[in-house]
């Protein structure tokens, strides 16, 4: 039974304030949960609550934070911390609106999540069996994610220096998670080096990938497949490439508009680049690669290359089932990316990774970037059964926190470990 729960303010990744929310149990028991924060959000996203205004930027949460000191305290005190379900619809009702004004997409997930940890411990167990127990019929927790790794971070993490956002590596060949890590290292110091060599090293973007000092879009997706040749591994059998577009972000007016390129394309001739490019690099993985309401052209990418490459809705789907759904019908996408705090609630974004489940996709749990020490999306890569996993780069204390999570529980798992590897790859 949840006796208190305390909201306060603290600060993310970008020096910004955010919420964190902490439940204690009757009869002992605790849990705390911080929110994370977008910078490409989709227009679907739960929203997050800002208290505006100059102090801070605009990006005090002060009001969040009440949020979850007065309506939510009231609504949860009593509640059963173990029906995550019962709490999560009772903070639904309470907020009242579709897109999570009221309270704050803000305060919702991390409640929501703070009572997932409360419960686990209420339980004596961590939050990966716990959830593992709930979620899994009967099946122990034991697979470790494919991690999706930035290796150049751009768009919107790099004041748009580069139109893509995200150059990432997937050490699907590894034979471990231990092993994924090693050879992600390996990747990160080869790309570090090939900055240097090429006189382009000036320091990260916000999820720690290389500011992506380059001339073109292409010759980052050139030096990424580079990168991997360096640190000597394969990159069709070991480490594949991956790029999170984030289209939507350099779209105007029915045009694709390529700063770094100085060129703007019609929405024919951006599927032209987008195919060339999926044609001549080994590219197993593409994200919002168009405009988040076209979902015409998403299909026509999914049908020409889908059984290769796993296109991922992002900003596409917003982690909403009536948006998989909608991409279901017509094809859109075959893999979801999962982020809790796009739709507000826990049970909503397993209700979420369930649907696309039951549609034969895969799932990609994500965190933002904006982000803190908070490893809860660990928990729900096991707990969940999700095979892949997306936390930005191999750098940065809020990123390697949850590669680090992901390796004590391997280690716990001992030899029940498992490594999905190319599982999720097999269409
Ligand atoms: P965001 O970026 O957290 O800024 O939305 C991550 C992503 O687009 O996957
Ligand atoms: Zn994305």
């Amino acid at each position: 039974t949840i006796r208190q729960v305390l909201g306060r303010s603290v600060w993310d990744s970008r020096g910004r304030p955010t919420v964190e929310v902490e439940v204690h149990l009757e009869g002992g028991g605790s849990g705390r949960a911080i929110a994370p924060s977008g910078a490409s959000t989709g227009s679907g996203e739960a929203l997050d609550r800002r208290d505006g205004g100059s102090r801070l930027g605009g990006y005090g949460v002060d009001a969040a934070v009440a949020a979850v000191n007065t309506q939510i305290r009231a609504a949860l005190i009593g509640r059963d911390a173990g029906d995550q379900e019962g709490v999560d619809q009772c903070l639904v009702t309470l907020d009242g609106t579709g897109n999570r004004q009221v309270l704050g997409g803000n305060a919702m997930i991390a409640t929501s999540m703070a009572v997932a940890h409360a419960a686990a411990a209420g339980s004596g167990q961590p939050l990966w069996r716990y959830l593992g127990e709930r979620t899994l019929a009967g099946e122990e927790p034991c697979t470790l994610p494919v991690p999706e790794v930035q290796i150049f971070g751009g768009g919107a993490h790099a004041e748009g220096c580069i139109d893509l956002q995200d150059f990432m590596v997937v050490p699907f060949g590894a034979g471990s998670f231990r092993e994924a890590m090693e050879w992600t290292a390996e990747v990160y110091r080869a790309a570090g080096s090939l900055m240097d060599r090429r006189g382009r090293r000036c320091g990260v973007a916000d999820e720690g990938g290389y500011w992506p000092a380059f001339d073109s879009n292409e010759e980052a997706i050139a030096a990424l497949a580079t990168a991997v040749e360096d640190a000597g591994f394969s990159t069709e059998k070991e480490v594949g490439l991956s790029l999170d577009i984030a289209a939507t972000q350099f779209y105007r007016e029915g045009r694709y508009c390529l700063g770094k390129d100085r060129r703007t394309l019609d929405v024919g001739q951006w599927y032209e680049q987008l195919a060339r490019w999926l044609s001549e690099f080994p590219i197993c993985m593409i994200e919002d690669p168009f405009h988040e309401s076209d979902l015409a052209n998403h299909a026509a990418l999914t049908e020409a290359f889908g059984d290769r490459v796993q296109i991922v809705g992002d900003d596409l789907c917003v982690t909403h089932t009536d948006n998989i759904l909608a991409c279901q019908r017509q094809r859109a996408c075959n893999t979801l990316l999962c982020k809790p705090n796009q739709v507000g609630t826990l049970s909503e974004a397993l209700a979420a990774h369930q649907m696309a489940k039951e549609f034969g996709w895969n799932t990609v749990v994500s965190a933002r970037s904006g982000e803190t020490e908070d490893v809860t999306i660990v928990h729900l890569a096991l707990g969940w059964g999700i095979q892949q996993l997306k936390v930005g780069s191999f750098a940065r204390s809020e990123r390697m926190a949850k590669w680090n999570e992901a390796l004590r529980i391997e280690e716990a798992l001992g030899n029940k470990a498992r490594y999905a590897g190319r599982a999720p790859f097999a269409r």
